[in-house]
C-alpha cells in the first residue's frame, strides 16, 4: 500500500488585484446572472467565457418545470461559444452567483460536476488550459486549469484505451 497526495493550486485575489479584462468579465457575468431563468431555485448564476481572440460570450442558468431539462450557466455559455466559434480557443471562464438584490453573493460557488466535465472536454478539445475564476462579493478564486477542480477526470484518453 502506498499513501499518495495530490496538491491543488489556486490563488485568492482581491478585486484590486484584478486585471481590467477580469473586471470586465466579472461585470459581464454579473449582467448575465440578472437574466437567469431560475424560477424554481431562485439561484441565479452567470458565466462569462473569454475566447483567445478577445471575444466574450455569456450565459446564465435556464431552468425547467421538468427539473433535469434545465442547464447551468457555465454550460450555456461554453456550449454557445463552442457552437458559434468552434475554431476559437477558450481562454477563461468566470462564474458568479447573485442574490435577490442583484449583488454578487459573499461566498464563491464552485461549478457542478457536469460543468467541470464540460470544461475538461473543452480544455482537451482546444489543447489549452482554461483559467477559471470564481467570484464572490469580496474575493476571487483563480484556478489555472480544470485539473485543479476535477482531478482524475474521465476523458477521451480513457475511451481510446479499450
Ligand atoms: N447552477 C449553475 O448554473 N451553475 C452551477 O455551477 C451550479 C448550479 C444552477 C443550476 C440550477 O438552475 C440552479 O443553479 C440550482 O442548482
Amino acid at each position: 500500500m502506498k499513501d499518495k497526495e495530490f496538491y491543488i493550486k489556486y490563488k485568492e485575489l482581491q478585486y484590486d488585484d484584478l486585471k481590467e479584462i477580469d473586471k470586465t468579465l466579472i461585470s459581464k457575468a454579473l449582467d448575465a446572472a440578472k437574466n437567469a431563468y431560475a424560477p424554481y431555485s431562485n439561484f441565479r448564476v452567470g458565466a462569462a467565457v473569454l475566447l483567445k481572440d478577445g471575444l466574450i460570450v455569456t450565459g446564465n442558468n435556464q431552468e425547467n418545470a421538468a427539473y433535469p431539462s434545465g442547464l447551468c450557466a457555465e454550460r450555456v455559455a461554453l456550449f454557445y461559444a463552442n457552437a458559434n466559434y468552434p475554431n476559437t480557443v477558450v481562454d477563461s471562464i468566470i462564474i458568479v452567483v447573485i442574490n435577490h438584490d442583484d449583488k454578487i453573493v459573499p461566498q464563491t460557488i464552485s461549478p457542478c460536476g457536469s460543468c467541470r466535465q464540460v470544461i475538461a472536454e473543452t480544455e482537451m478539445r482546444y489543447k489549452n488550459n482554461i483559467r477559471i475564476l470564481l467570484a464572490s462579493e469580496n474575493h476571487i478564486l483563480e484556478f489555472n486549469s480544470i485539473s485543479d477542480l476535477l482531478p482524475f477526470s474521465f476523458s477521451q484518453k480513457d475511451l481510446l484505451k479499450y
